[in-house]
C-alpha cells in the first residue's frame, strides 16, 4: 500500500479578498505537498473557502449583494490567485457545495443522536468579526478578547454541544501526545485554557438565514464554525466512511494561522471525540505577518497584495521570500526593502551565481560535456558529505515543518559551493561542483518549483525531481550542461 499524506490549509473568508497573510499559509502548505509528492507519498492536499455565517452575509448585505453572489465573485480571486501561486492543491471545497452541506448535517444529526447537542437559550456575547461567542466576563470593555472590536448582546433559543463532556478526554489527549499542537509555545496555551474549564458550546443561530439549517429545526442556522470545521471531512466524501475518508482521515497536519488555534484543537477534537471519528495527528500554528512594522489592515491601507507582489517580483521569489525570512511558528514584518534584500542577496548572488560561474567553466573547459569525477581528495570529499547530509537535514526539517531552516540548509551547500570554486583549481572539480547543485535543485523543487526546473534543465537532468535524484551520483559523464542564463537579475535596492 503508497503511504499516503493529508495536509489541509484554513478555508478562507469570501467577506475579503485574499493577502499576503492568506498566500503564506496555503504556501507552506504547498512546499510540503510538493516535498511529500517527491519523497513517494499519494498526497491529498485541500484548500476552499468558508462561505458561510453573520460576517459574509453583512459583508453582501454591504456590497448590495446576495451572499452567494459575493462569494462566487470572490472566490475567483482566491482560486485565481493559487494559480498565480502554482499552488498544487488537490481539492477545492467550498462551504456552500452540496457535497459539503449535506456532510455538515450528517455530523450534526450524528453529535445530537448521541445526545451530545441539546436545545437551551443563550445569553451572552457575540463577536462577528471573529464569529465567536464570549460571557460578559470574558470581555475587555465590552469588546472582543481576541480583536478588541465591539461585541453584540445575544438572547435567543440555541442549540448546544455537550463540549463540557470532553474535557478530562481532550486534556488526556494533547498530553499523551506531545507533537499535536505546534508549536509547543501555543501547546501550553492551549493546555492552559483547557484546564480552565470546558463549557458547553452554543453551535446554532437564529437572527440571520445564511448558513446551513439545523437538521429537523429550520428555524436555526448551524454555528459557523461548526459548519467550516467540517469542511476537512466532508472534502473526503464524508458521511461515506470509504473511499478517500477511509483513505486519508485522521489527516496529518492542519496548517492555521495562530489566531484560529483554539477552533482546531478544542472545538474541532471533541466535535470528532463526539461523532466517535478519529483525531488529527497534528495541528500546527504559524505567526501573523506585519507590514513595514505595522498590523496589515484596510484602515491603514497597508495591505499587501500577492498579484502585485507576483507581478513585480516574480513568483519564485515572493515563495522563497516568504518561507524563508521568518521561521514558520514565528511573526514576522513583511517589508519591500527586505524582499529586495534576499533577492539580490540569496538569489541574484549565491544561487544564481554559482550556476553561472559553474556552467560557464564547463562549456569553456569541456565544451559542456560532464567527466568523469577526478580522484576526489579531501576537499572534494568534504564537499559531496555536506551535500548528502544537507540531503538528511532539510528532510529532518520538512518533517518539523521548519521551512526556513531547510533553507538555510541548503544555502549552506551554495555558499559551500562559491567557496568551493573560488579555493580550487575549477576545471579539476567541476564534477562536484555541478552534482552538488543538482541535488541543490532537486531539493528546491518543493519551494521555487519553476527555478528549480530551469536549474534542473541547464544541469542535464531535464524533467520533473525525484527522490532517487537526492542521492549522489546523479550527473553522468558524459550529459551535457548548457551555460545558465542568470535565473535572478539583481533589482535595484534603495539608496544604491
Ligand atoms: N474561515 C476561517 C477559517 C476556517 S478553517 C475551518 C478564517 N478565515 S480567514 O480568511 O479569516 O483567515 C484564514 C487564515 O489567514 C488564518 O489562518 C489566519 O491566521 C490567516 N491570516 C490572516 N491574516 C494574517 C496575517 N496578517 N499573517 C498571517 N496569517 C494571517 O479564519
Amino acid at each position: 500500500m503508497s503511504r499516503t499524506f493529508y495536509l489541509t490549509t484554513p478555508i478562507y473568508y469570501v467577506n475579503d479578498v485574499p493577502h499576503i497573510g492568506h498566500a503564506y499559509t496555503t504556501l507552506a502548505a504547498d512546499v510540503l505537498a510538493r516535498y511529500k509528492r517527491l519523497k513517494g507519498y499519494e498526497v491529498f492536499f485541500l484548500t476552499g473557502t468558508d462561505e458561510h455565517g453573520q460576517k459574509v452575509e453583512k459583508a453582501a448585505n454591504a456590497a448590495g449583494e446576495t451572499p452567494l453572489e459575493l462569494a462566487d465573485r470572490v472566490v475567483k480571486r482566491f482560486q485565481a490567485l493559487w494559480e498565480k501561486l502554482d499552488i498544487s492543491s488537490s481539492d477545492f471545497i467550498r462551504t456552500t457545495q452540496e457535497r459539503h452541506k449535506k456532510g455538515v448535517a450528517h455530523f450534526f444529526k450524528t453529535v445530537e443522536e448521541k445526545g451530545d447537542i441539546y436545545l437551551g437559550e443563550y445569553e451572552d456575547w457575540y463577536c462577528t468579526p471573529c464569529e465567536t461567542f464570549w460571557t460578559e466576563t470574558q470581555l475587555i470593555d465590552y469588546k472582543c478578547p481576541d480583536c478588541n472590536r465591539p461585541t453584540e448582546k445575544l438572547k435567543e433559543e440555541s442549540y448546544f454541544f455537550r463540549m463540557s463532556k470532553y474535557q478530562e478526554q481532550l486534556l488526556a489527549h494533547i498530553e499523551a501526545n506531545p507533537d499535536f499542537i505546534q508549536p509547543k509555545s501555543k501547546r501550553n496555551e492551549i493546555l492552559s485554557f483547557v484546564r480552565e474549564g470546558l463549557r458547553d458550546l452554543s453551535v446554532s443561530r437564529t437572527t440571520f438565514k445564511w448558513g446551513i439549517p439545523v437538521p429537523g429545526n429550520d428555524k436555526h442556522i448551524i454555528y459557523v464554525w461548526f459548519d467550516a470545521l467540517t469542511n476537512y471531512i466532508t472534502a473526503l466524501g464524508y458521511p461515506d466512511e470509504g473511499g478517500n475518508f477511509a483513505k486519508f482521515w485522521p489527516v496529518d497536519v492542519h496548517l492555521i494561522g495562530k489566531d484560529i488555534l483554539r477552533f482546531h484543537t478544542v472545538y474541532w477534537p471533541t466535535f470528532l471525540m463526539a461523532a466517535g471519528l478519529p483525531l488529527p495527528n497534528k495541528v500546527f500554528a504559524h505567526g501573523w505577518w506585519t507590514v513595514e512594522g505595522q498590523k496589515m489592515s484596510k484602515s491603514l491601507q497597508n495591505v499587501v497584495e500577492p498579484n502585485m507582489l507576483i507581478d513585480k517580483y516574480g513568483v519564485d521569489a515572493v515563495r522563497y521570500f516568504l518561507l524563508r525570512e521568518v521561521p514558520f511558528g514565528l511573526d514576522g514584518d513583511f517589508s519591500h526593502t527586505a524582499l529586495v534584500h534576499r533577492i539580490n542577496s540569496d538569489l541574484a548572488n549565491d544561487l544564481g551565481n554559482l550556476l553561472n560561474r559553474s556552467t560557464a567553466m564547463i562549456n569553456k573547459y569541456f565544451d559542456g560535456v560532464v567527466q568523469e569525477p577526478a580522484d576526489g581528495n579531501e576537499v572534494d570529499q568534504a564537499y559531496r558529505a555536506k551535500t548528502e547530509g544537507m540531503v538528511r537535514q532539510v528532510d529532518q526539517y520538512m518533517d518539523e515543518l521548519a521551512f526556513s531552516k531547510a533553507l538555510q540548509a541548503i544555502w549552506e551547500v551554495v555558499s559551500a559551493g562559491n567557496k568551493y570554486i573560488d579555493e580550487t583549481a575549477p576545471s579539476t572539480v567541476m564534477y562536484h561542483m555541478l552534482e552538488s547543485q543538482r541535488i541543490v535543485y532537486c531539493l528546491l523543487a518543493s519551494f521555487m518549483p519553476r527555478t528549480a526546473a530551469k536549474g534542473l534543465s541547464y544541469l542535464g537532468s531535464e524533467g520533473e525531481a525525484t527522490e532517487a535524484g537526492l542521492a549522489w551520483g546523479g550527473l553522468r559523464a558524459g550529459m551535457r550542461v548548457t551555460k545558465a542564463e542568470p535565473l535572478f537579475p539583481r533589482i535595484e535596492e534603495q539608496g544604491e
